[in-house]
């Protein structure tokens, strides 16, 4: 708990929502401590911007490039025979290994590459990352959202996932930045958003040259949470380096973020509003909330008016990143065993991932030399990050790039409240207004289109999309792909 000091004393409203159960920090719980840490660690940490910029020329990090013979000699040990606990039956290609991304400073990002089972040379990649800061798009991304397994609670063997992206193109999972999960940061400098873009781009690079038949394919980034701030920036940096024409041109395409992390002050307000409307809290407490906290979102001061407002909520324990989903109970580290068919994926799968991806044979097979750290999402030194996030998105939104925001509309930790009122600003032409989209025949959510804009929620997911709806966040997502609109929802008849 060690991590939450600020939290605890800041937000009695979630404290025992998100931290009531379980010792360790997972995604959403470690983006919650950027979200309400205080501003003042801006000052206090001198190191708030990367490092990297006293050092760098023009956004340049020097990393000596691997002769193809070396890469081809790589790409060939990075081939995955068989993962432990892998189902019969496995039909696509797998392969993991490291780019170095800065050797001299001893930092690797760690990749997964599960290639598409048919049609794997015609079909676009798509880069996964997760987020925290600090959480691994392997543990999350590829064994609880959007990857080929499912580990299961033997935390021993894996289950095919119906709904795996892989099945639409590439995937391309990266821990990042470095020092996250897999991926190794031996000096364990800090990072920041600057230092994990540009390394993210020294890792495509590099990693293209490795696999050189994906030059040119058309490629896609998505992610969730704090990828809200890695996703737009790398977008935003890929682009500029095509137009300075100096290094590998990326075929970049689109960007699709769920439930993503973009604005800090409008988050927190949007949180108190969120659970308001969810009727979690009263009228009159949140009447005091939003009268006495707005100083406190604004400028971190926490005052005792804002206290007290902030007394009057009574929680309770539940998943913050789920509103509705059931709790994980682990008093003791024992993991009770719990209802998976309940919002899509068992709530103890956290721990049988963990648990599977530090085994000494699973690490064996994935190329992996260190034990994955993720579930704490906390094993990188972050600084806060003012958010630019807004004016990044609608920057890639001008230059034609296709956008879609999605969020899962039961999530708390960063709620569809505070997305839609992120695009409000942005202050683009709507093309199709607000209307439901069909999944199987069902409403899968609700959809805006504007201009290179797609705003769509997801009916019934929580902050990990994927993993509530699979079959909801599949559909979407190839629709994304293809640069079709969503589904129209078919008429039902009411009955009065
Ligand atoms: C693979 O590509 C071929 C040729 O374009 C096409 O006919 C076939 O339907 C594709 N298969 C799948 C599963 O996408
Ligand atoms: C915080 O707000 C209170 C009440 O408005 C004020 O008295 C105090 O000076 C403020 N503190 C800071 C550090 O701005
Ligand atoms: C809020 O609750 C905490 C914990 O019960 C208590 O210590 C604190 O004094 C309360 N603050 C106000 C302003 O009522
Ligand atoms: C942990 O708690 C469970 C149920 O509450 C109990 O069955 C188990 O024996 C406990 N384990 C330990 C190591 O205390
Ligand atoms: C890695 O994790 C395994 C399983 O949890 C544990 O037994 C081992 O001691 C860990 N190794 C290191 C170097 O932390
Ligand atoms: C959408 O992209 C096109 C370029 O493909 C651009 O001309 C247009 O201005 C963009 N729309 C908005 C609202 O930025």
């Amino acid at each position: 708990m060690k991590a939450i000091g600020i939290s605890l004393l800041l937000i009695s409203i979630s404290t025992s929502a998100l931290f009531g159960t379980n010792e360790a920090l997972n995604e959403a719980q470690m983006l919650h401590k950027i979200i309400w840490s205080p501003r003042q660690s801006e000052d206090a940490n001198p190191m708030i911007f990367s490092p990297l910029a006293a050092d760098t020329d023009a956004n340049e990090i020097v990393t000596e490039p691997l002769s193809p013979e070396e890469q081809h000699k790589l790409r060939k040990a990075d081939q995955i025979t068989k993962l432990p606990g892998q189902p019969e039956g496995v039909n696509f290609v797998q392969y993991s290994g490291y780019i170095p991304v800065n050797k001299k400073e001893g930092r690797e990002l760690f990749y997964y590459l599960v290639e598409s089972p048919q049609n794997a040379s015609s079909k676009p990649l798509i880069l996964w990352l997760n987020g925290g800061p600090g959480c691994s798009s392997l543990g999350y991304g590829a064994f609880e959202e959007v990857g080929p397994f499912r580990v299961n609670d033997d935390s021993k063997t894996l289950k095919i996932n119906k709904y795996a992206w892989n099945k639409l193109a590439n995937v391309l999972f990266v821990e990042s930045p470095a020092g996250v999960g897999y991926s190794k940061a031996i000096d364990g400098q800090i990072n920041g958003d600057e230092l994990t873009a540009l390394e993210s781009h020294v890792f495509l690079v590099s990693w293209l040259d490795r696999f050189p038949e994906y030059k040119n394919r058309p490629f896609f980034i998505a992610g969730e949470s704090y990828a809200g701030h890695y996703i737009p920036q790398l977008a935003d940096l890929i682009l500029n380096k095509n137009a300075m024409k100096k290094t590998t041109f990326i075929n970049l395409r689109g960007v699709a973020i769920g439930n993503p992390y973009i604005d800090k002050i409008d988050n927190r307000r949007s949180q108190d509003e969120y659970y308001w409307r969810r009727e979690f809290i009263t009228d009159e407490c949140y009447q005091a909330i939003k009268r006495d906290c707005e100083v406190y979102y604004q400028t971190d001061n926490f005052t005792t008016a804002c206290e007290a407002a902030r007394n009057k909520s009574n929680l309770g324990s539940f998943d913050a990143y789920n509103i509705y989903a059931p709790l994980c109970i682990s008093s003791n580290g024992t993991v009770k065993k719990t209802d998976e068919t309940e919002m899509g994926i068992d709530p103890c799968i956290d721990s049988f991932v963990e648990d599977y991806l530090n085994s000494k044979e699973v690490k064996a097979a994935f190329h992996a030399e260190q034990n994955i750290t993720w579930w704490s999402c906390s094993n990188v030194n972050y600084p806060y990050e003012p958010d630019t996030t807004v004016p990044t998105i609608k920057k890639l939104i001008t230059k034609g790039l296709r956008v879609m925001l999605y969020s899962g509309d039961i999530d708390s930790i960063v709620p569809f409240t505070t997305t839609r009122k992120s695009v409000k600003a942005m202050q683009l032409p709507v093309k199709k207004p607000w209307r439901p989209w069909n999944c199987d025949g069902q409403v899968g959510g609700f959809v805006e289109e504007y201009e290179n804009l797609t705003l769509a929620t997801v009916r019934g997911a929580g902050h990990q999309v994927p993993s509530n709806q699979p079959m909801r966040a599949y559909y979407m997502f190839s629709n994304f792909l293809q640069g079709k609109p969503l589904p129209k929802s078919p008429f039902v008849p009411r009955y009065d």
